[in-house]
């Protein structure tokens, strides 16, 4: 009999029940260490190849994103652009600055300039960058004052919260079309939230909040 029912099948419920608990406590401790500020990617600036200004680019020469950043508008991604994009000018400006090398090593040896990535979600996360600017949200919500930047810097959390906070709210963050490139449309929140509530009535503007929106 006893071979029948070997002696820890007798402790199979208390195993069970153990292990939960264990998982459960595992589970908590990841989702609290994510959700933390500690984990969050805020801060980050990596020193780059080139000592790229977009304070320089587009606060002073006034270049608009799109001039460099093709994709944003059209695709889920925005492309860094090729060294060749630089040269439309650079090879006029600045033509043998030592700063500038690695950019005329790109454009006559075909290797990329090894841009060091500064925004990333997770693989599981859905994101698409022209579902935003084509319904107004200004790149100014997601990636701060970029005219300002010297060198850029991941200036908002990105969390899950974060998307959810506009999600639940798009009007405060919701512009006309023609100044989501422009990165000092208006100081005054009063005239913002009054232009965001027009624009998601009159769009019917719908972020969703189901889970699968961005976890699919
Ligand atoms: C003349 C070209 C040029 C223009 C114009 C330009 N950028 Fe960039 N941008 C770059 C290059 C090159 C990089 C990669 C190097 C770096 O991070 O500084 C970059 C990086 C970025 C990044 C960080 C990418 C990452 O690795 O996560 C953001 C965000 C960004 N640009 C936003 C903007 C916004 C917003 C505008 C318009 C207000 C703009 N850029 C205009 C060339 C440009
Ligand atoms: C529309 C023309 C234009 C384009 C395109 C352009 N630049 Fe510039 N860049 C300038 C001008 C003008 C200056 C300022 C020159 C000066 O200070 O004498 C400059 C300055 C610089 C400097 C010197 C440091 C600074 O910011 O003053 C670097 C480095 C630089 N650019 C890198 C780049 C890179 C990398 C790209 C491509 C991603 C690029 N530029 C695209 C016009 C341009
Ligand atoms: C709703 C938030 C949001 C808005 C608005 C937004 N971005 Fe982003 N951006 C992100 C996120 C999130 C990433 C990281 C995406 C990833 O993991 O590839 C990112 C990454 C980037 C990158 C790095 C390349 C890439 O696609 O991963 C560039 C460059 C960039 N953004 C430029 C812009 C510009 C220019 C605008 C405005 C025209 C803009 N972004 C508007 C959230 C945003
Ligand atoms: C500042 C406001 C804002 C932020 C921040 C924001 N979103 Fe959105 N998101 C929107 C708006 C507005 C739409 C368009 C809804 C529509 O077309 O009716 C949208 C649409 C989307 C869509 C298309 C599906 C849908 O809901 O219609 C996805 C996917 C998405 N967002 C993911 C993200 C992720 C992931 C983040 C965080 C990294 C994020 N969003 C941050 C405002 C925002
Ligand atoms: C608007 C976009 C958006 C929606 C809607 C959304 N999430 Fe997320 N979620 C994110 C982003 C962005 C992250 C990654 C955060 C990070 O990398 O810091 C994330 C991360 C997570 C994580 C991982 C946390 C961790 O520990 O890494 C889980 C689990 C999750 N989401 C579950 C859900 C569930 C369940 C729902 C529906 C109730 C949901 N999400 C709806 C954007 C979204």
């Amino acid at each position: 009999m006893s071979d029948l029912f070997p002696r820890w099948y007798n402790q199979l419920p208390l195993k069970i029940a153990l292990g939960l608990l264990v998982s459960a406590v595992v589970v908590s401790a990841g989702v609290w260490y994510y959700l933390t500020p500690k984990y969050s990617r805020v801060g980050y600036q990596p020193i780059q190849p080139v000592p790229y200004s977009h304070a320089t680019h587009v606060g002073q020469l006034g270049l608009d994103c799109r001039y460099c950043h093709t994709g944003v508008e059209s695709s889920w991604y925005a492309n860094i652009p090729s060294p060749s994009v630089c040269m439309n000018c650079h090879s006029q400006v600045l033509p043998n600055d030592p700063h500038l090398a690695p950019i005329r090593d790109s454009v006559k040896t075909g290797a990329p300039v090894p841009w060091v990535q500064i925004h990333r979600t997770s693989d599981f996360v859905y994101f698409n960058h022209a579902v935003h600017v084509n319904r107004g949200v200004s790149c100014v919500s997601c990636h701060g004052q970029i005219n300002k930047m010297v060198e850029v810097r991941h200036e908002q959390s990105l969390t899950m919260a974060f998307c959810l906070d506009c999600h639940r709210n798009p009007a405060p963050n919701i512009r006309p079309l023609d100044q989501v490139y422009n990165m000092t449309w208006t100081n005054d929140p009063a005239r913002q939230l009054e232009a965001g509530v027009r624009c998601v009535r009159d769009w019917k503007i719908r972020s969703s909040h189901n889970c699968s929106a961005c976890h699919r």
